[in-house]
């Protein structure tokens, strides 16, 4: 047994002196609310916006260290995972706690590839957006857009469906996403090929034309699974808290999802891939990026695909997809603009602007690239990114659902506009 260790403050504006047990690292905000100056007093509050210092849930899914540039997923390094598995194999594994064996891989490959179809007036629900409609926007209205074709959605009414429903969002989340592409391409929406690998899958519906079946390069195949694997989860990222959020108030799990694509978008979080790949086309040319990066420096504007709220090395995501980037570039062909991404990677990492502030690549500095060279448009790069997350949300959605300590998100806030004041009918207002 570890003896308990304390937190010990004295509260300067009475000189009381309060104990405040350590767990794991952590104190409890709650603990802070004893320390009061009158019985009255709602008690000390932990001020936190963007909740840098604020553990929000336990969580057993996703392991990383930033300082040392460790992720490790229900504890495996990503670099065996990205080397040995599949995408399929590693949602499970996130998901349900352990890696499948060999009867529950094929049992849960089976399922997914079972519910890959979406009911016909999802299609035409899409249909009616317009023909540049952003896709993440079109993938975000769509997947909240499920939990109306069905009546069981809501888990905590119907406990017995859960599994269904994560099934149906692994698989239909694919389904949606190349939907999103081809209708902004004006070309008839593919169904799915349920012979096919799950990423063989999404790349038929994406890419298919007239031909009896669709089949990718291997080397393409393999490198966008590997990106997935890469994405699917970060433990307790923007996206991810809005899915426990909103999954905090018992939404159904559709609704969880879509508020983590909505969190996504966002070109600080999942749209920052979208984000490069539109800096190094405003870049242009390699002659271009000393002044870029003068620039960044001066606050005019930031180097996208760099710095990480928790990595304060190099993210261990991005060293793995400059791997899948040669396979990819081998398959397809360079991008001019790879050699721009090099220089700023060099110049930046040589700089004391960036060094001193530990702002290194982060996994989406390369990817864009990839998607790129792989035929897809900027605008979908956001939403590969959220078909991958939709396992780590899942996962983290499910075990907030099991956990016993989680309550409905409501934080506090510190009031700081008028009070009491009268009401002015139009014309007493000047
Ligand atoms: N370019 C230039 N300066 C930067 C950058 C950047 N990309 N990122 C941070 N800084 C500077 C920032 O100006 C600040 O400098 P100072 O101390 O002089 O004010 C310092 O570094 C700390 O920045 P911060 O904004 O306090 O850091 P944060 O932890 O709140 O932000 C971040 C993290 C990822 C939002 C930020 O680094 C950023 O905006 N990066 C570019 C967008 C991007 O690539 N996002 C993808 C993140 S990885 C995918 C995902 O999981 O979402």
């Amino acid at each position: 047994m570890t003896e308990q260790d304390f937190l010990t403050v004295t509260d300067s504006r009475t000189g009381q002196e309060y104990t405040i047990p350590i767990t794991d690292g952590t104190i409890r905000s709650t603990d802070l609310r004893q320390i009061k100056v009158s019985e009255s007093d709602h008690g000390l509050i932990s001020y936190d916006p963007g909740l840098l210092n604020t553990a929000v849930a336990r969580s057993r899914v996703t392991y990383l260290d930033g300082e040392a540039g460790v992720l490790e997923y229900r504890g495996y390094p990503i670099e065996q995972l990205a080397a040995n598995a599949s995408f399929l194999e590693v949602a499970y594994l996130l998901i349900y706690g352990h890696l499948p064996s060999e009867g529950e891989l094929a049992g849960w490959v089976e399922d997914i590839s079972m519910h890959t179809f979406v009911h016909e007036n999802i299609k035409d629900f899409m249909q009616g957006f317009r023909y540049n409609a952003h896709p993440m926007g079109m993938l975000l209205a769509s997947v909240g857009a499920l939990s109306t074709f069905y009546a069981d959605a809501n888990v905590w009414d119907n406990p017995g469906s859960t599994d269904l429903h994560i099934r149906r969002l692994i698989a239909k989340v694919p389904t949606l996403a190349a939907f999103a592409h081809r209708h902004n391409l004006g070309l008839p929406y593919v169904y799915p090929d349920n012979d096919l690998s799950y990423t063989a899958n999404f790349l038929s519906m994406l890419f298919k034309m007239s031909e009896r079946q669709y089949h990718p390069d291997p080397r393409v195949e393999r490198a966008l699974e590997t990106l997935f694997i890469l994405h699917a989860d970060h433990e307790q990222n923007c996206s991810t808290t809005a899915v426990r959020v909103v999954g905090s108030s018992h939404a159904d799990p559709y609704s969880c999802v879509a508020a983590g694509i909505g969190a996504l978008y966002g070109p600080l979080h999942g749209g920052a891939n979208e984000a490069v790949l539109k800096m190094l086309v405003r870049i242009g040319d390699i002659g271009n990026v000393p002044g870029f990066i003068d620039g960044v420096k001066q606050g005019k504007e930031r180097l996208m695909g760099f710095g990480h709220r928790v990595y304060k090395s190099y993210d261990p995501r991005a060293r793995l997809i400059k791997q899948a980037a040669d396979d990819v570039f081998e398959a397809r062909g360079t991008s001019p603009l790879l050699d721009i991404a090099l220089e700023l990677e060099k110049r930046a990492l040589e700089d004391d602007y960036f060094v001193s502030r530990k702002l290194y690549p982060n996994v989406d500095f390369y990817s864009g690239l990839i998607y790129q060279a792989l035929g897809l448009p900027q605008e979908m790069f956001p939403v590969l990114f959220a078909l991958a997350r939709t396992s780590g949300w899942v996962a983290q959605w499910l075990e907030m659902v099991h956990d016993r300590e989680q309550k409905i998100v409501r934080p506090l806030q510190i009031y700081t506009g008028d009070r009491g004041l009268e009401y002015k009918s139009l014309t007493g207002r000047g």
